[in-house]
């Protein structure tokens, strides 16, 4: 499954969303209360641009006159014909059983994480040259999205 840094973590605020293109798809990527889901940017009714729409929530009733406001931005509706589509997996939810947007997965790794190590390289088949050049130390403090396809 290929992986791809499509972003920092500092850059999507919760509540916030970042549209991105990834071998030529756009995909949204939402930022839900520190969790990052991504679901394509095509709706499955007539391919608006989901993505682009409100983010709301769900209201839950248990008798009238009472309610109750849940999940709060976890549900997009796209900005074409109102549809809407939980933005955790991509499932619509007036008719759930035909009705979906592809989800992704995404995880947040460190730099660390992301290196490519020799044995990565070593399995790729390259073979390690006899010269070294000096380096030095570097740190980046910060925290990538990925996106596995
Ligand atoms: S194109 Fe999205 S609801 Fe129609």
């Amino acid at each position: 499954m290929p992986k791809y840094v499509v972003a920092t973590v500092d850059e999507i605020p919760p509540g916030q969303r970042k549209i991105i293109t990834v071998e030529r798809r756009s995909i949204g990527l939402f930022n839900v209360n520190g969790d990052f889901y991504a679901i394509r940017n095509q709706c499955p009714h007539e391919g608006g641009p989901l993505c682009e729409g409100v983010l709301s929530g769900l209201v839950r009733s248990e008798m009238p006159g009472e309610y109750e406001y849940v999940r709060r931005g976890e549900i997009v509706r796209c900005p074409w014909h109102q549809w809407e589509f939980d933005v955790r997996t991509g499932q619509s939810w007036f008719d759930p059983a035909k009705t979906r947007v592809r989800a992704y997965e995404t995880t947040v790794e460190t730099t660390t994480s992301l290196a490519t190590s020799d044995a990565d390289l070593v399995d790729a088949g390259y073979t390690k040259g006899p010269y070294e050049a000096e380096t030095y130390r570097v740190e980046v403090d910060q925290q990538y999205i990925v996106l596995h396809l």
